[in-house]
């Protein structure tokens, strides 16, 4: 995937910058050419030196080229790129990003690219969870870069949390799924839907469940990140996703959700539902808070709507439909029942039962379940690549795959 793609390491002026010299190796060896620029400060902690002779070209920082009177052409160097990564990206250079600013070789080098950008952010927890920092990494996705946000970990300050680098090789396999991705959904119009439902029992309480949100929101991402156009559906979430080619609708109850669905799935191409409903709700919302009065309460449930289901009966000729199932016991059969009973194409199924799967984890282990093929078991991957994976397989179903491989011929050849 990496073989001559011409890529460009911006590394700034943070500890992990060390790390870098990693990764330039890691991507030369995968065949890359590497162009290098340095911000001024990030001299300090790694120098250019080590970044040529890894990447085998000089390792640029200034406009200009002193000794010679020639100045380094940001344009040619932006239109150069097929990717542009900034790792580590720290906070001063990403505000300076996110407001156009353009006052480093990086700086205009990344004003005049025009392939994708990935920003790899790296510093102090504190620093990563301030509202400024937050704020400009959602500006930079809104832009449509790609943010690698950065894991837990001990950091360089010897205190614990979120701020690390992700590490090189987690990176490698992130500019490998950047390159690897074509824009081969341009133009297809997806809905998606992701989190819980809420609903109200009184004005101040609901029932709810556990559900995040991260897996639809990951879906979303890579399906605009391909070409899609994307409405999400969001449950009430507290997660973010900024993206130019994502509509957010945002509902709190099932019959909401409902509502927004059908009210759209006409003009939609597919659907990917991922939300966790919830299955009941009460048959009577108490118009003011109810009182403790010491004495056992009792709710009536009622069934809600199936979302699902009701988009299967409405769903056209050419419509691809795909939904979750979430199973203890009886997986697989489960499973094709609900995919039988919903009216869907295919259905992500997830196990509870796996350990790092399932509600509020980063990774995520499923089996895709399809109408027209055997079942296509994945191994445990971050959501991310989960997401990719689902994506992967509807553009198959939608005759958009391109020369992808086909996980359900790979699956049968290898039984
Ligand atoms: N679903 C839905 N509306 C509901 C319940 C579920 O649209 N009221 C969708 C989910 O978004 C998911 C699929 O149906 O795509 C399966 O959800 P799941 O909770 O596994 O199935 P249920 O139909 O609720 O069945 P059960 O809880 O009995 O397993």
């Amino acid at each position: 995937m990496l073989q001559d793609k011409k890529i460009i390491v911006g590394i700034t002026a943070g500890i992990a910058a060390y790390k870098a010299a990693i990764l330039v190796r890691a991507l030369v060896k995968k065949g890359a050419q590497v162009q290098v620029i340095l911000t001024e400060k990030a001299k300090k902690f790694v120098t250019p030196l080590t970044l040529a002779t890894l990447s085998k070209r000089p390792a640029l920082s200034a406009l200009a080229n002193e000794a010679d009177g020639t100045w380094h052409n940001h344009v040619e160097l932006g239109l150069w790129a097929d990717l542009m990564l900034v790792a580590p990206a720290t906070a001063n250079t990403l505000a300076k990003m996110a407001n156009g600013q353009a006052d480093s070789l990086l700086l205009t080098t990344y004003l005049s690219a025009r392939c994708p950008v990935v920003v790899a952010p790296a510093m102090d927890l504190d620093m990563y969870a301030h509202p400024s920092t937050r704020e400009n990494l959602r500006r930079l996705a809104a832009f449509g870069n790609i943010v690698l946000e950065a894991p837990a970990g001990e950091l360089a300050s010897g205190l614990v949390g979120q701020g690390r680098m992700m590490e090189p090789e987690d990176i490698v396999a992130a500019l490998e799924r950047v390159l690897g991705r074509g824009r081969e959904l341009e133009g297809l119009r997806a809905l998606v839907n992701a989190g819980p439902t809420h609903e109200a029992i009184d004005p101040v309480r609901f029932i709810g469940n556990h559900s995040s949100g991260k897996m639809g929101l990951a879906i979303a991402r890579e399906l605009a990140e391909r070409g899609a156009q994307v409405c999400l559906v969001a449950g009430p979430i507290a997660l973010r996703l900024e993206h130019p080619r994502v509509e957010r609708v945002d509902v709190v109850s099932a019959r909401e959700m409902l509502q927004a669905c059908l009210d759209r799935w006409p003009g939609m191409d597919c659907a990917i539902l991922s939300a966790a409903v919830a299955d009941y709700r009460p048959a009577e919302v108490a118009p003011r808070k109810i009182k403790r009065d010491g004495e056992a309460l009792r709710l009536e449930l009622v069934p809600n709507p199936d979302i699902a289901a009701e988009m299967g009966k409405a769903k056209r000729p050419g419509q691809i439909l795909a939904g979750f199932a979430l199973e203890t016991n009886d997986e697989l059969r489960n499973a094709q029942a609900k995919l039988q009973r919903k009216g869907l194409d295919f259905i992500v199924l997830n196990s509870l039962a796996e350990p790092g799967a399932g509600f509020a984890h980063d990774t995520n282990r499923v089996t895709l379940v399809d109408a027209l093929r055997p079942p296509v078991p994945f191994p445990l991957k971050t959501k991310d690549q989960v997401a990719a994976d689902i994506v992967d397989h509807l553009a198959l179903r939608l005759g958009r795959a391109g020369n992808m491989p086909d996980p359900g011929s790979v699956q049968q050849a290898a039984d």
